[in-house]
């Protein structure tokens, strides 16, 4: 068994998968209530959080699928990128797990994690029949908007990603707009559900460009002053209809730039994971598109898109498997390494 750690934001994350990548148990503890009252994750904040939790979590994961030490034969941790201070905590916490038990630990890139999360599978889950390497995989959360040709394990060549903000940054930082809570993606999603998509032309950035990349700043600015043109009694009326508006011009570039990179590539495997996954207008465009296209869609169940440990115990499975571990000298970094994948 492997045990995965996951701290690189604000979810407290570990798992248990046997070494045929079945998930035996996954347990996340959420940070919302801690950062809401700032209306964003804040660092001092989450790295206390993790520290707290942890160690807590990996002893219950273990009781919860019924492993002991014994069984573990492995950690694979988060190691890159994310807020340095919660990484501290997973990395040295699997350092000393791993030194105490004598077994090996391998720091690994949250993103590769995202995208391994459509080959998860448990008691309940299995991913779509046929699907596997070569696939193409859009990773999209708060932190992050990559589109990858995922080849083999541990090798991905990356298409495009934002060149300002990740796809979930753009709907919390509406959602914070329009006063609807923290974290904003999902408030924004419900609201969307009554609200009339045509009802506000935002734009959609680098739709029709030659590339692969994304940029959703402009739309941000665009959906302040949307805001700030209505009367204030006029806000509330018209929320679901900005809702729908704003949420249709991501789920539709996200989806137009998934189609692009299918037709440059030929891969017919396609995923789509990361927090935003979650979508319901996303995992719509994303499935029609994919009807269309006859490709073979896998869309996670929720608990593999948000940030979680078991894609992180499947992307060192991969590595350890292949004779890959750390040392102990290994540091956690802000931002990927250059041989995480290929670049553009
Ligand atoms: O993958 P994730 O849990 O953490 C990061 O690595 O960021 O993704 C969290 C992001 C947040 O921005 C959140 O607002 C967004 O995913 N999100 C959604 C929905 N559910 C979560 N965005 C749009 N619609 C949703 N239903
Ligand atoms: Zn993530």
């Amino acid at each position: 068994m492997i045990l995965g750690i996951e701290t690189s934001c604000d979810d407290t994350s570990v798992a248990v998968l046997s070494l045929d990548g079945e998930v035996k148990g996954l347990l996340s503890a959420n940070q919302d209530a801690a950062h809401r009252p700032f209306g964003g994750v804040v660092p001092e904040v989450a790295s206390r959080q993790h520290t707290e939790t942890l160690l807590p979590l990996i002893e219950q994961v273990l009781q919860q699928s019924h492993t002991d030490w014994s069984h573990i034969t492995g950690i694979a941790v988060t190691s890159r990128p994310g807020l340095i201070g919660s990484l501290l905590v997973g990395v040295v916490t699997a350092k000393t797990l791993a030194l105490a038990n004598q077994i090996p630990f391998i720091g690994v890139n949250h993103i590769e994690g995202h995208l391994l999360a459509a080959l998860l599978k448990d008691a309940t889950h299995r991913p779509p029949h046929g699907f596997g390497f070569p696939f193409l995989g859009l990773a999209v959360s708060g932190g992050h908007t990559h589109l990858f040709a995922c080849e083999a394990p541990g090798r991905y060549k990356l298409l495009g990603r934002t060149l300002d903000d990740a796809a979930g940054e753009a709907f919390d930082k509406f959602a914070k707009m329009l006063k609807l809570g923290f974290p904003g993606g999902v408030q924004v999603d419900r609201l969307a559900t009554q609200g009339d998509t045509k009802a506000f032309s935002f734009p959609r950035a680098l739709l029709h460009e030659d590339n692969l990349n994304f940029s959703f700043s402009g739309l941000k600015t665009a959906g302040l002053r949307a805001i700030e043109n209505l009367k204030p009694q006029e806000l509330q009326t018209r929320t679901p209809d900005l809702c729908a508006s704003y949420q249709e011009a991501i789920a539709e570039v996200l989806v137009e730039k998934l189609k692009k990179a299918a037709q440059q590539t030929g891969l017919k495997n396609w995923t789509v994971t990361g927090g935003v996954s979650a979508n319901t207008r996303l995992r719509t465009l994303a499935t029609e598109a994919a009807q269309k296209a006859n490709a073979t869609l896998a869309l996670p169940p929720l608990r593999y898109c948000t940030d979680n440990a078991a894609m992180v115990a499947l992307a060192g499975l991969y590595k350890i498997k292949n004779g890959e571990t750390s040392s102990q000298d290994l540091s956690p970094a802000a931002s990927a390494l250059p041989t995480d994948w290929t670049p553009k």
